[in-house]
């Protein structure tokens, strides 16, 4: 029998996703301000409304990306001589697709995702037009311990999208480092970042006319309904995007409309709201090249190709690990 080109592994134990939705409910509803991680977002209608973000006129990112790898991605095949590619938030895989057209075949392709849903659609659809690639999907957290499969050296981890920057400092700190510990000596990081810009537009880009990024932003609070029984209203919310000068990162935020108290019974947790009080559902920091090549840095990778869109808009960034020894402390 002819082995499967596609296997999908579920790293995490079926009650470590509802654990882990429960502690950060927890803990982010009861403080000030309130705040939620943003993979919650990612259930199968989030990540279908992701998908539809990413075709707004207004949302430049996912295009400009493509932009650069449409013309990079041989560039990147050669230098990085990569067998296997592991992407983390692979989401829809669609960028991808020219990588894997680029490093050729065969190729053993890993996307790590939150979204099932996302990893499945997209594994299958992929098979179809990538004959020469085996794809090993996993349904992890990407910020958890990883237990990649055994695969053809050397690899490269591509991170796109910008999803990096979802990330608050420290825990991106956390996880630069630990991503460069599962570098080896020829291994690289492709890591695509949104960057610095006139706030208009990136004000435009995370709240659309067309009110899709206020649903997106408003589907956890369906995650929170369905997953712990809460009685949110999504009603009761307006979806609201600032950017934040100091920290160079668009926040986007629920502002509740009225005063407001909402019960979570899964968590045994009642949880009020002022009228106009806010809970943070992501951070999306944008960068600039000596951002990005000291984050690098601190976390022992070298900085050693940048590619930006003829906009100037996003970047791509090709990483290798320094050798141990040579890490540069954070500061
Ligand atoms: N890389 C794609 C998708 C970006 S959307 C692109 O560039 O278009 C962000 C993706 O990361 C989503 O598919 C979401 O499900 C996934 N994601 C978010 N947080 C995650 C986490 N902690 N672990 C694994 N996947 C995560
Ligand atoms: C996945 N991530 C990079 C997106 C971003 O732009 O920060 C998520 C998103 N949020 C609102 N629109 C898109």
């Amino acid at each position: 029998m002819t082995p499967s080109r596609f296997t999908l592994t579920r790293t995490l134990p079926a009650n470590a996703t509802a654990a882990a939705l429960a502690a950060d409910v927890t803990q982010g509803l009861i403080r000030t301000p309130k705040s939620l991680p943003p993979k919650w977002f990612y259930d199968a209608r989030g990540s279908e409304l992701f998908e539809q973000i990413t075709k707004l006129s207004a949302y430049y990112p996912t295009r400009a990306e493509a932009e650069i790898l449409r013309d990079a991605a041989p560039r990147i095949a050669r230098l990085t001589g990569a067998r296997t590619l592991v992407e983390l938030g692979s989401g829809s895989s669609y960028k991808t697709r020219l990588l894997l057209t680029a490093l050729g075949a065969p190729l053993t392709y890993v996307p790590v995702d939150v979204s099932e849903s996302a990893l499945a659609e997209a594994g299958h659809a992929l098979l179809a037009d990538h004959p020469g690639v085996t794809v090993h999907a996993l349904v992890a957290d990407f910020q958890q311990e990883l237990p990649l499969p055994e695969c053809p050296e050397p690899k490269v981890v591509a991170f796109l999208g910008g999803t990096v920057g979802n990330l608050l400092p420290a825990d991106r700190a956390r996880f630069l480092a630990s991503l460069r510990s599962r570098l080896g000596p020829r291994d690289a990081l492709l890591l695509g970042t949104d960057l610095v810009k006139d706030p208009a537009v990136l004000v435009a880009a995370y709240d659309d006319p067309e009110g899709i990024t206020a649903e997106f932003d408003k589907n956890v609070l369906h995650v929170l309904n369905r997953e712990l029984g809460a009685d949110f209203d999504p009603d009761d919310f307006t979806h609201v995007a600032v950017w934040d000068e100091e920290n160079e990162w668009i926040e986007m935020r629920l502002r509740a409309r009225r005063a407001l108290s909402a019960k979570l019974p899964a968590v045994d947790l009642s949880v009020d709201f002022r009228s106009g009080e806010e809970l943070r559902t992501e951070i999306s920091a944008k960068f600039r090249r000596a951002s990005v090549h000291a984050e690098l840095a601190a976390a022992g990778m070298r900085l050693c190709r940048w590619w930006t869109d003829p906009g100037g808009r996003f970047a791509l960034s090709l990483a290798v690990p320094e050798p141990e020894g040579r890490v540069q402390p954070a500061g």
